[in-house]
């Protein structure tokens, strides 16, 4: 629960403002194509970036993405180091164009022990498109929920909160997403039925969405058929559904 609302600032109440994704199935991709694993994570940078301009053209406000897990690191050396060296590749590539087109982008995770070079790249883009409002891309790298809602307790007691002020309020502010509304539709590309330590605390009321579709295939089209879906689901958050609007019969 963070301090935003869940209504969407569209007005649209069909279409969500907050989409997260778990970009999952790029070594699959590359295996069926006889190709390294690492390929598949380049195509799925490109994935990435096209599915940043599809949110914009249709309005979406926060764009959310699990980019590296905090259980990432147990991957073969070669692996996470081509993992790491997309980055650069990619802020080289792409961040003039996404800062000029209005996104924000904010690293999410631990950076405690990532190399100096990768917190640099990371400062850099975030400093470079810090006052863009179009949408906020959210990249999770070294990142896991429950890291996350550790981390945010232990800095609300290093500030001095107490056990009876830490309310769910008072803790979602430390929570490393605190700058986003809550997620309202979760896609997990890939066929997996998990979300994998991803966004565990914003995730509480997120509708779900798990498509068999291989990261690097995701498309426009596959995004709309998410977010046709999401349009169709009755929201609760643990309430009633709403009373059907009463019909005053004409005398
Ligand atoms: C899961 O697919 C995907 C990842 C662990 C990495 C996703 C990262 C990117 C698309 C690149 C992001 C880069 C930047 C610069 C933000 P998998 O490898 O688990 O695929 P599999 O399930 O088919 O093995």
């Amino acid at each position: 629960m963070t301090a935003f609302s869940a209504a969407p600032a569209s007005g649209d109440p069909h279409l969500p403002r907050h989409v997260a994704i778990v970009m999952d199935g790029n070594g699959r991709w590359a295996k069926k194509r006889f190709m390294p694993r690492v390929y598949g994570h380049k195509v799925g940078v490109d994935t990435l970036v096209n599915t940043v301009n599809a949110c914009m053209a249709r309005g979406i406000e926060y764009l959310t993405v699990y980019a590296f897990s905090s259980e990432n690191w147990k991957r073969p050396q070669d692996e996470v180091s081509g993992l790491m060296g997309l980055v650069h590749v990619a802020v080289a590539r792409y961040l003039r164009k996404m800062a000029q087109d209005g996104v924000r982008v904010v690293i999410v995770g631990d950076r405690d022990n990532v190399s100096d070079r990768l917190r640099a790249a990371w400062a850099e883009v975030e400093s470079t498109t810090r006052h863009n409002t179009r949408l906020t891309l959210s990249v999770c790298f070294n990142y896991g929920g429950r890291w996350d809602i550790a981390q945010a307790a232990r800095r609300a007691i290093a500030d001095g909160v107490t056990a009876a002020q830490l309310d769910e309020q008072r803790l979602s502010a430390y929570m490393a997403m605190a700058h986003a509304p809550d997620p309202d539709l979760l896609i997990r590309t890939g066929g997996e039925l998990r979300i994998s330590n991803f966004l565990l605390w914003q995730a509480a009321y997120a509708e779900l969405l798990f498509t068999p579709c291989l990261w690097p295939d995701f498309n426009e089209a596959e995004l709309d058929r998410a977010l046709a879906d999401y349009a169709r689901r009755e929201r609760r958050f643990g309430g009633v559904p709403a009373p059907a609007p009463m019909t005053t019969a004409a005398h």
